[in-house]
C-alpha cells in the first residue's frame, strides 16, 4: 500500500453554503493534513493527529487543500477553437467550430489534442470533466486513452449529429447508435472512466436520431446525458421551425426520453416556466456556462429562480464558446453575470459549486468533489498569493470566504501549485 500525508491548510464542504455565515457547511483546518492511501482518502483531520501515518509527507503550507475542481460542459475538440472572434453561437458553430472538429477523425491529431486537452485541465487544477467529443469515434478513444493514462475520472461520449453539419461531421442515426453503443462497450467503467451519451442539440439532430439516443439512454441508464438547451435566441427560433409539434425546445428532449437525473443541460438561459417545471420535476440539471454566455452573448443565467424550484444546476467552461479552461475564472465570470441578474455568488457557496456542487449534479458526490474519507485523491493546492496583485489584496483579508473571494477574482492556473489525480501529484511542483 502507498500512504501520503498532504499537509496543508484544509477546506472541505459537507454540504451547500446555505449563506456566508454558514460555518457548518465546511470543515476548515489551519494546519490539517489529508492522509491518501492507494489513490483513496483515508482520513483528514489536524496534523497533529495524523502526522506520521505515512511513507511519504508533502507539507504544502500555508496553501489551501480542497477537492480537485469538477468541469461538467466542456467540448474536447475545441482546444484550438477558443478565443474565435466576433460571432454569436449558430455563426460561431459555422464558421470556426464545425470545420474544426472535423479534424478530430483523424486519430493522430485527436491524440495530440486529447495530451494537450489534458495537459490544460490539470494545471487548471480541473480532476474531472464532462466533454463532448468530437461526431468521430477516434475522438473518444483519444479521449479516455489519454484520461486513463493519467487515472483521472473523466465522463464524455461522441456527439450524435446527423444534419445541419458540413460533410465529414454527421453521422446518421443507425452508425450513431452503433458507435455510441460501442464506445459505452469499450469505456464506460473502464477504470475511472464513465460514458455520457451525447445529442449534440436539437439543430443537429433529426428525430430519428433524438429517437436512438433515447433508446441508447434507455439501455444504459447508468450513462450520463449531456446536451445544450436555450443557449440563444437564434438557435430557440430554429429549433421550434425544425420541431414544430414540440411544445418548446426542452420538449424536443422529453418526447425523446433522455430528460433524468443524469441530464446535463448545457446553458438553459431562456427557459420557459414550463421548460424550468418540467426541469424540476424530472431531476435533470441545467448547466451554467458564464464566460461562454458572456462571449458568445448568449444571455445571462437565472441561477437564483432555478434553484428556487429544487433544481440544482452546474458550473462549467464550456471551452471553446468558454474562454478559459481555469474553474476560477468561470466563477469570477459566474459572479458577474449573476450581479447583472441582481443575484449573488458568494464565495462559500462558489467553492462549493466546483466541487461538491459540480459532484452533486453528476450524482458523484460519493466519490469526487469532497475530501471525505472513502472518497478518489482528487485534490487542489491553491496559493492565494500566486500573483503580486493577489499578495497586495491578501494583506487585507481577514477571513477565509474573503480569501476565497480573491481566488475567484483573480485565480487562474497559477494560483494552482499542485493537482493530485488519484494521490499523485500531477502538475509537477509538489515538494518533497
Ligand atoms: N450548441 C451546440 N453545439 C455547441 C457548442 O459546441 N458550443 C456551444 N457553446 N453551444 C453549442
Ligand atoms: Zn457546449
Amino acid at each position: 500500500m502507498t500512504t501520503t500525508l498532504l499537509r496543508g491548510r484544509i477546506l472541505d464542504f459537507r454540504r451547500e453554503p446555505q449563506g456566508p455565515d454558514d460555518h457548518d457547511s465546511h470543515l476548515y483546518l489551519e494546519d490539517g493534513a489529508i492522509l491518501v492511501a492507494d489513490g483513496m482518502i483515508e482520513a483528514v483531520g489536524d496534523y497533529a493527529d495524523l502526522r506520521g501515518r505515512a511513507e511519504t509527507e508533502i507539507d504544502h503550507r500555508p496553501h489551501l487543500l480542497t477537492a480537485g475542481f469538477i468541469d461538467t460542459h466542456i467540448h474536447f475538440p475545441q482546444v484550438q477553437v477558443i478565443a474565435s472572434w466576433g460571432a454569436q453561437l449558430l455563426d460561431w458553430l459555422n464558421s470556426y467550430t464545425f470545420p474544426e472538429e472535423t479534424r478530430f477523425a483523424d486519430a493522430d491529431h485527436a491524440a495530440r489534442m486529447a495530451t494537450r486537452f489534458f495537459d490544460e485541465l490539470i494545471a487548471h487544477g480541473t480532476t474531472t470533466a464532462v466533454a463532448f467529443c468530437s461526431v468521430h469515434r477516434e475522438s473518444v478513444d483519444a479521449y479516455f486513452t489519454e484520461a486513463a493514462r493519467r487515472n483521472m475520472r473523466m465522463i464524455g461520449g461522441k456527439v450524435l449529429m446527423d444534419r445541419n453539419a458540413p460533410d465529414g461531421l454527421r453521422d446518421t442515426p443507425q452508425s450513431g447508435y452503433d458507435d455510441s453503443r460501442a464506445l459505452i462497450a469499450e469505456w464506460h467503467g473502464k477504470g475511472r472512466a464513465l460514458y455520457s451519451i451525447a445529442p449534440r442539440f436539437a439543430i443537429t439532430s433529426t428525430p430519428k436520431q433524438l429517437d436512438a439516443a433515447g433508446t441508447l439512454a434507455a439501455e444504459h441508464p447508468d450513462c450520463h446525458i449531456e446536451t445544450h438547451l436555450s443557449e440563444n435566441r437564434d438557435e430557440i427560433a430554429f429549433t421550434a421551425e425544425l420541431f414544430p409539434e414540440a411544445r418548446d425546445y426542452l420538449d424536443v428532449y422529453e418526447r425523446h426520453g433522455l430528460l433524468g437525473p443524469k441530464t446535463l443541460l448545457g446553458h438553459s438561459i431562456h427557459l420557459s416556466e414550463r421548460e424550468a417545471a418540467a426541469i424540476a420535476e424530472t431531476g435533470a440539471h441545467p448547466v451554467f456556462c458564464p464566460t461562454s454566455n458572456l462571449f458568445l452573448g448568449s444571455g445571462l443565467f437565472d441561477d437564483e429562480g432555478l434553484r428556487a424550484r429544487g433544481i440544482v444546476s452546474g458550473i462549467a467552461t464550456d471551452v471553446g464558446g468558454g474562454t478559459s479552461y481555469s474553474m476560477l475564472r468561470t466563477l469570477d465570470e459566474g459572479y458577474k453575470v449573476l450581479q447583472l441578474r441582481g443575484q449573488k455568488l458568494h464565495p462559500l457557496r462558489a467553492f462549493y459549486w466546483i466541487t461538491r456542487g459540480n459532484a452533486r449534479a453528476l450524482g458523484l458526490e460519493d466519490r469526487i468533489g469532497t475530501l471525505e474519507p472513502g472518497s478518489e485523491a482528487d485534490i487542489v493546492v491553491l496559493d492565494s498569493r500566486a500573483t503580486s496583485a493577489m499578495a497586495l489584496r491578501m494583506e487585507r483579508a481577514e477571513t477565509l470566504p474573503e480569501e476565497l473571494f480573491v481566488l475567484q477574482t483573480l485565480g487562474d492556473d497559477r494560483a494552482v501549485v499542485e493537482t493530485y489525480v488519484a494521490g499523485k501529484p500531477q502538475k509537477g511542483n509538489a515538494a518533497a
